[in-house]
């Protein structure tokens, strides 16, 4: 027999509405999953909302759009906001309990004071988008911080996409100890392989056929990567778009998984990945790819 389908949502703005929604649920034996987002959510969000709706008796999914991890004002300026249509997006989801939406004010989530916090997370913020992207990562971690203060689950979900971004929030719940299970949720990609993201809807139809390429990129790196020196794939990798009209590489590298240390030798008991950041036009895109 199939399960019945109840599709239920809840909507609140301020903590106090979140929290006594939250008061009322909560039994010590119970697991509330936790999907943080900025909103214009796509199909690799709901799979994480999906998830979290199976791991846990309630879920709550928070939209906000974190100003202090955007390292551009323009591009903080641009950014998607459609309220109506993730929610939508969201009732569409087939879960058996409630989906809780916390879509917070700035003030709700920062008081009067709209600023990032200095964090030490023992290089892991230094590598690649930390590079490319300057202070990006103390904004993550001051916003993630918060909402899991103000949320309190017992499971948070990000996906791996965001590789880094991962590796840096499960370093701040152990540096914060906050008592939280991070789960790793794998990329969702289109039918063509291009990794799930906001930003794919801004491609062209061409652009978005064309960028294919970055996951097959990927995928041929991860063939190589048993029997080429490291030097020699990173060559390869970077004469595959400098011939290349509509794709701009920005970085590629080999990482150790746990530290992102860029790869020099290959360890056999250590897991490595592939990380890589393109532009197409003015649209940066990232994926990688675990390569043992
Ligand atoms: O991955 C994201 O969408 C954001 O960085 C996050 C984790 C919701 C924090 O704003």
């Amino acid at each position: 027999m199939h399960p019945i389908i109840v599709k239920s949502m809840k909507v609140f703005t301020t903590n106090q509405s979140l929290h006594s929604c939250l008061a009322s649920l909560k039994t010590s034996a119970s697991s509330l999953g936790f999907v943080p987002t900025m909103g214009a959510l796509h199909q690799g969000h709901l799979s994480l909302i999906k998830r979290a709706t199976k791991e846990n008796e309630n879920v709550v999914v928070s939209i906000f759009v974190n100003p202090t991890q955007f390292n551009n004002t323009g591009d903080l300026e641009t950014y998607p906001r459609d309220l109506n249509q993730d929610l939508k997006r969201i009732e569409s989801i087939e879960s058996l309990g409630e989906i809780i939406v916390y879509a917070p004010s700035e003030a709700a989530v920062y008081g009067n004071s709209v600023t990032k916090e200095a964090f030490d997370f023992g290089g892991l913020e230094l590598q690649m988008e930390g590079k490319f992207r300057p202070g990006h990562f103390h904004g993550v971690g001051t916003v993630v911080q918060k909402l899991l203060d103000i949320v309190g689950p017992t499971q948070a979900y990000f996906g791996e996409k965001d590789f880094q971004q991962l590796q840096i929030i499960k370093k701040l719940v152990k540096i914060s100890k906050t008592n939280v299970k991070i789960i790793a949720c794998s990329i969702e990609r289109e039918p063509n392989g291009l990794a799930m993201s906001s930003r794919n809807t801004r491609l062209t139809s061409a652009e978005r056929f064309h960028a294919s390429k970055i996951y097959d990129v990927l995928k041929t790196t991860k063939g190589k990567f048993s029997d080429t020196p490291l030097d020699e794939i990173t060559k390869w990798v970077a004469n595959q778009f400098e011939k290349d009209a509509i794709i701009n590489l920005e970085y590629f590298q080999i990482s150790e998984q746990l530290t992102l240390q860029p790869a020099n030798k290959i360890e056999p008991q250590k897991k490595y990945r592939a990380f890589i950041s393109v532009y197409i036009r003015n649209i940066r895109l990232i994926d990688n790819i675990a390569l043992n």
